[in-house]
């Protein structure tokens, strides 16, 4: 096995960070962020082909800016600074960076002069901005190879050395040919092999589990999810009968959700899959429970005991799978947020199951490159495209108490839902819908006859990360269709409305 090339991208707090990292993986080079305060030894450890410096909101000459060691330059490994990394660069290495009296913000005309970052490049182009300092002086050995009108040294670059600065955001869409001037440097400056495919990446994770597991026993908890999926698959597909995983019907989970998890990967597949029935206690313990967080807690609490018992009846494992995805390892490990809402998977595992390793298959992966995974381990697009799912499942779609009459009513009224999304070809451009049991009743009449029924709220959304989302513009014959079909076909329910709020204010899940 090859070793494997990586390009770091160390974090300076700018916006576009988790996309250069995008970007570089999109065109075929490993790339990962690492925090700018990684020690140097750390950094040659990993041995990184190429080295980027993101933006940040600091200024180079604060007093308690992010700085790395001007080392840095000296460690032989090509260098691409971009905005606060490039007036990063021009600081270590003897340059100036000033302040502007105004901030140079949006898209502006560029003049690119000859070099190899900007082979292939109109000189004539676009290019976005986004900074108030600039750099005044380039340093010595450091030649001017772009400029706009009110910034002279758009781009600066030692040619020798390999180490190059850019004003602007080439990671932007909004910079033409910006992804060109990524690979110019990944491929003409660093001279990078490119190989950083989903197919090797499932060649060399499939050997590298075989050779970690030998013929010892692995343990997965599958939630019905993509993650858990591909990586149970991932695993499987190294080691066969020696995994064993399991599937917690926790009774909040959508309609046949349960059935074909079991039906695609233990009646097809073959894998050695089992389900906990725990719908009744996780229903005993929700009963009279209104408060949001308060079920996602007993929700949480739930599943470790559950896993305890199941635990107890398992013993010693060797390995536990963990399908974590490499936003869940930025998160953890960098800055944090207010607590809106205790979000959980299956996190409580570790913690309760006699083990003695952790395998984490994709905790080098972005969600689409994952989703690509699942396709190259031939997974059907009903399983890859899944879209995300809660942990406390159905509970926190119930707007008050929890009830297996209201879980019931819901479950019906959200399969009609997916099936006319479906139906309709709208199930790619929505990123997540679904329907809501809002607490509330109203009149109605239906042949004649008063009813007081439940109000089904319906939420779609489009969304990238599921960090701000906008609600989906679903045209209005279809919405007719869901509405008349759910009134018709689901008992106690007389009334429809669509969610039409964005995130934020509102949260995509109603809890
Ligand atoms: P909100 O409602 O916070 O949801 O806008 C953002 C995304 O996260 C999902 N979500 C969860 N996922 N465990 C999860 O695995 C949870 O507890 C949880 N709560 C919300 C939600 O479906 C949406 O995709």
């Amino acid at each position: 096995m090859n070793k494997k090339q990586t390009v770091i991208v160390l974090d300076f707090g700018g916006q576009y960070n988790q996309l250069i990292v995008r970007r570089v993986r999109d065109a075929g080079v490993y790339s990962e962020l690492l925090p700018y305060s990684t020690p140097i030894g750390k950094i040659k450890e990993i041995d990184p082909v190429g080295i980027i410096f993101t933006g940040g909101p600091n200024s180079v000459f604060e007093k308690d800016s992010l700085c790395v060691s001007s080392e840095m330059l000296e460690l032989g490994i090509p260098i691409l600074g971009i905005c606060y990394g490039a007036q990063l660069i021009a600081h270590l290495a003897g340059g100036e960076v000033r302040t502007a009296t105004t901030r140079e913000y949006g898209k502006q005309d560029i003049t690119y002069k000859p070099a190899p970052l900007f082979e292939g490049i109109s000189s004539d182009s676009v290019c976005w901005m986004s900074h108030t300092d600039y750099v005044s002086r380039a340093p010595q050995g450091y030649e001017i190879l772009a400029s706009t009108k009110t910034c002279p040294i758009a781009a600066f670059g030692n040619i020798q050395k390999k180490i190059y600065g850019v004003q602007f955001h080439p990671e932007v869409v909004h910079t033409s040919g910006g992804q060109q001037i990524l690979k110019n440097f990944l491929f003409r400056i660093i001279g990078a092999a490119g190989d950083w495919t989903m197919s090797n990446f499932v060649a060399d994770m499939t050997e590298k589990i075989r050779q970690k597991v030998g013929d010892k026993k692995v343990l997965c908890a599958m939630s019905g999810g993509v993650d858990s999926a591909v990586a149970a698959t991932l695993v499987y597909k190294a080691v066969g009968p020696q995994l064993t995983c399991m599937l917690v019907d926790h009774g909040l989970m959508r309609k046949n959700e349960c059935e074909q998890v079991l039906s695609v990967f233990r009646d097809g597949l073959g894998m050695n899959l089992y389900k906990i029935d725990a719908a009744d206690r996780f229903i005993h313990r929700l009963a009279g429970v209104t408060d949001p967080e308060k079920k996602r807690k007993i929700i949480g609490e739930e599943f470790i005991r559950v896993f305890e018992d199941e635990g107890k009846k398992l013993g010693k494992v060797n390995f536990l799978v963990q399908g974590t995805i490499y936003p869940d390892v930025i998160e953890s490990g960098f800055g944090k947020s207010a607590t809106i809402k205790s979000h959980h998977n299956v996190g409580g595992l570790p913690s309760v199951i006699d083990f003695d390793e952790i395998i984490e298959p994709l905790r080098d992966l972005f969600k689409d490159e994952v989703r690509r995974v699942g396709f190259e381990l031939g997974l059907s697009k009903e399983i890859v495209m899944r879209q995300p799912f809660p942990g406390p499942g159905l509970a926190i779609r119930i707007i008050g108490d929890v009830t297996r009459e209201k879980l019931d009513i819901l479950r019906e009224a959200d399969a009609i839902f997916r099936e006319e999304i479906a139906h309709n070809n709208l199930d790619t451009e929505i990123w997540q819908y679904f329907a809501v049991l809002t607490g509330m009743r109203s009149v109605g009449v239906m042949g004649d006859m008063r009813t007081y029924d439940y109000t089904i709220a319906l939420r779609a959304v489009t969304s990238i990360d599921a960090m701000t989302a906008d609600w989906a513009r679903i045209p209005y014959p279809v919405l007719e269709k869901i509405s008349t079909r759910i009134v018709n076909e689901v008992r106690s329910v007389n009334r429809i409305v669509y969610d039409i709020t964005s995130k934020p204010p509102a949260t995509i899940e109603w809890e």
